[in-house]
């Protein structure tokens, strides 16, 4: 089932290390129709990645897209950057299962993959599984609704 939601576009934000795979990943978004807002960064030109985590981070705290889709060489760096958010809950990913289980679980709303560490092909299959993998709520709910810092 898929988790887009009608009239809301996909945000993706990317440091330089994963610039490239974030072009692929939009080119494979607009393969299937799918809008998408793309926060930065703009070209392989060393940069900071808080400077394009944090406004898709707030876009996605915000409703205006959804879900976020952030890259960077590890995944770590843009992925910490995020979750100091206290709505963002930004799961880097490496395989479909934890993909899969981070939706399930954690209602992932923002996919993070380590460009540097996985081929184009399986974070397209990664984005597939991510995108089409509902939360389960239940006790999952329960324990999401405890992650935020009062
Ligand atoms: C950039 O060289 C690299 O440090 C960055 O993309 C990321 O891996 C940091 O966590």
């Amino acid at each position: 089932m898929s988790i887009l939601k009608n009239g809301v576009k996909v945000g993706l934000c990317s440091d330089h290390a994963g610039y490239e795979l974030k072009n692929i990943i939009e080119g494979y978004l607009e393969a299937r129709g799918i809008e998408y807002v793309d926060f930065g960064t703009h070209s392989t030109e060393s940069c900071d990645y808080p400077d394009y985590a944090h406004p898709c981070a707030l876009a996605v705290e915000a409703g205006q897209v959804y879900p976020g889709i952030a890259i960077c060489g590890t995944g770590n760096g843009i992925g910490m950057t995020l979750n100091k958010h206290q709505g963002i809950r930004a799961a880097l990913c490496w395989e479909e299962d934890i993909a899969r289980l981070a939706r399930q679980h954690n209602d992932a709303n923002v996919l993070v993959l380590p460009a540097r560490f996985i081929s184009p092909e399986k974070a397209l299959s990664i984005v597939d599984v991510f995108l089409d993998t509902a939360f389960e709520g239940g006790r999952h709910q329960r324990r999401i609704d405890k992650m935020p810092v009062k």
